[in-house]
């Protein structure tokens, strides 16, 4: 059974991001897999932007997120597309946290987007993880014209939303085979030793 944490990357209080990530939440705990289905809101700011030192509060956040991320076997990213990238906050946890929360545990980037964009953000992630070692599934997701799914009203495009369930739940056990094929990988992993920093 994995644990798995959603980290959804938007600045924007009430995001739709959120709401993809809440939707993610519900199917995982409902995954016979899936022990638990914890969600980050980063749109909170309770996390602080690196920095070389920080206040009491802000490192007592910082190690309540490391521990809840170094629990997680598995990871979802859910990523709005902002001016083709991914918004900061989302990369700034790659930089408070790296190996020893994200190491060799899968992750699946799932994109969002009002319009028809949603492929930079894939991109981007995709390329950040040299130090992190986190594993990216050859799959992921773009929830495009996202405003017109998974509101729970009537006028929703209806035949899009169903793809992505569908979609979304074809991915997600993925993720949990995955998540439970790793598990090996990090019970037999040799020390770091000299290479502690990805090449
Ligand atoms: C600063 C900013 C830049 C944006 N840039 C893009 C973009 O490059 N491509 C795109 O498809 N949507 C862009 N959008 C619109 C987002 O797709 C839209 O806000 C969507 O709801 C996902 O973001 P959210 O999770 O913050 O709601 C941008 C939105 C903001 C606030």
């Amino acid at each position: 059974m994995n644990n798995v944490t959603i980290v959804t990357g938007s600045h924007r209080r009430d995001s739709e991001s959120v709401k993809i990530g809440r939707m993610i939440a519900e199917k995982l705990q409902h995954h016979d897999n899936c022990q638990s289905a914890e969600l980050i809101d980063l749109s909170d700011f309770a996390l602080p932007y690196w920095k070389e030192s920080y206040s009491e509060s802000e490192q007592a956040e910082i190690e309540r997120v490391r521990s809840q991320l170094q629990r997680s076997d598995a990871f979802v990213f859910v990523i709005p597309e902002w001016n083709g990238m991914v918004p900061a906050a989302m990369k700034n946890l790659f930089l408070l946290y790296s190996t020893a929360e994200f190491g060799h545990k899968p992750a699946l980037i799932a994109s969002v987007s009002a319009s028809i964009g949603g492929t930079y953000p894939i991109n981007e992630m995709r390329a950040t993880y040299k130090n992190s070692r986190i594993c990216y599934l050859p799959e992921h997701l773009i929830y495009r014209d996202v405003g017109t799914i998974f509101n729970g009203k009537k006028n929703d495009n209806k035949d899009a939303e169903a793809y992505m369930s569908e979609r979304t739940d074809f991915a997600l056990n993925y993720l949990m085979l995955y998540s439970d094929a790793l598990k090996k990988v990090r019970d037999n992993a040799p020390e770091y030793g000299d290479f502690g920093n990805g090449m």
